[in-house]
């Protein structure tokens, strides 16, 4: 039995992976520190809540909440972020702030008080558009957007922990995710949501831009293996090789929703927008893991849970602080 803590718990993969970590590891203790910002839930958090979830209120940046959180604790799963790139072209400054010093705070604690294996989710878009092929873990960081920079400072700053204090850091850099309880500014819960109200969805510039998906039980299995089986200073992709183009994923969303192309909205393109992610995830296949959610299941899957929890995207969609952000996204 150990006590792990998980940083972000009640966002969209924090969540799921507390969720799944209790299933998979039920003797284990969880603490959760989430400094509950629009993109976490209360909910969720409350839905966590049992004899083995410690959830604390606070923030990565706040060196005070990350020892409290951290004490006892054997493993360290670094979820919490701003992560959403549009946000990140208008308020750089929240991202520099929670992704970089907030990493570094969990860093220097982690040091400190002698975690076994810290585990940094990082992401693809630390690597930039990748014009072809894939990109393997050592391909060069080229972050285009300052939430990407954001996280590829701090995946730096990780390698400079294994390197300068010896502190036991597995990376991970995930493709883009999607499934249950995802806020809906991303784009697979924006336009099913949008499909459920029967608005439009927005594509923005031509949608041919390319990204691979993966369902997020699949990244939490993922992340699970790396924690164990992972070597400290070493970085692993992880993705399914499932890539397609913005247009084909809407045409996807649209047969699922039963909707017709007329439901398509070309927008303006986002500034900087990567036109291709695209992972070589060999490294983690060698330790084991395989992707088990083909896109078509899942995305049926999540249709359906959507449809199903409606009071849970109603009540963010309908809120201030929601609609005051679409109406300055799409001014
Ligand atoms: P999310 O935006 O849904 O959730 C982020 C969580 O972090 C929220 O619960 C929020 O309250 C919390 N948080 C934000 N700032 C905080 C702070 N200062 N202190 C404490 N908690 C704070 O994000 P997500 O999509 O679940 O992503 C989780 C992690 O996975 C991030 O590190 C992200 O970079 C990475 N990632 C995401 C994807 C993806 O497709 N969503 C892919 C690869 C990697
Ligand atoms: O690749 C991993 C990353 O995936 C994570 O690190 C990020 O945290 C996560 O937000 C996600 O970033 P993306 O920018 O790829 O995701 P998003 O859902 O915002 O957009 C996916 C694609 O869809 C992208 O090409 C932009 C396009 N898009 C997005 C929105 C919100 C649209 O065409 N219309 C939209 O309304």
């Amino acid at each position: 039995m150990a006590r792990i803590l998980i940083t972000g718990g009640a966002g969209f993969i924090g969540s799921n992976f507390v969720r799944y970590w209790r299933k998979a590891h039920p003797r284990d203790s969880v603490t959760v520190l989430d400094l509950l910002t629009y993109a976490g839930s209360r909910k969720a958090a409350e839905d966590l809540r049992g004899p083995n979830v410690r959830f604390i209120r606070g923030d990565v940046a706040d060196p005070r909440a990350v020892a409290t959180a951290m004490r006892g604790c054997r493993t360290v799963f670094h979820f919490a972020a701003e992560t959403h790139v549009d946000r990140s072209i208008h308020d750089s400054g929240r991202f520099v702030r929670t992704n970089v010093l907030g990493t570094q705070r969990l860093l220097e604690s982690a040091r400190l008080s002698g975690i076994e294996r810290f585990v940094m989710i990082s992401t693809d878009e630390v690597y930039g558009s990748v014009a072809k092929g894939s990109a393997g873990e050592d391909a060069r960081l080229a972050p285009n957007s300052p939430y990407a920079a954001s996280k590829a400072a701090a995946d730096l700053l990780c390698r400079s922990y294994v390197r300068t204090h010896g502190t036991p850091v597995v990376i991970t850099r995930c493709c883009n995710n999607y499934g249950p309880r995802q806020f809906p500014e991303k784009v697979i819960p924006l336009f099913i949501t949008n499909l459920l109200q029967g608005l439009p969805v927005p594509v923005y510039g031509d949608g041919r831009n390319v990204r691979e998906w993966i369902h997020v039980d699949d990244h939490a299995r993922a992340v699970d293996l790396a924690s164990r089986k992972g070597r400290p200073g070493e970085i692993y992709n992880i993705g399914t090789g499932r890539r397609l183009s913005n247009l084909e994923l809407a045409g996807m969303l649209l047969k699922a929703a039963g909707a017709g192309r007329e439901s398509l909205r070309f927008v303006k393109d986002r500034p900087g927008h990567d036109l291709r992610y695209a992972l070589d995830s060999s490294k983690i296949r060698g330790l084991g893991w395989r992707p088990r959610i083909g896109l078509r299941e899942g995305l049926m899957e999540t249709v359906a849970w959507y449809g199903k929890n409606r009071a849970w995207w109603r009540g963010i969609k309908s809120g201030p602080k929601y609609r005051s952000y679409v109406a300055r996204q799409y001014r």
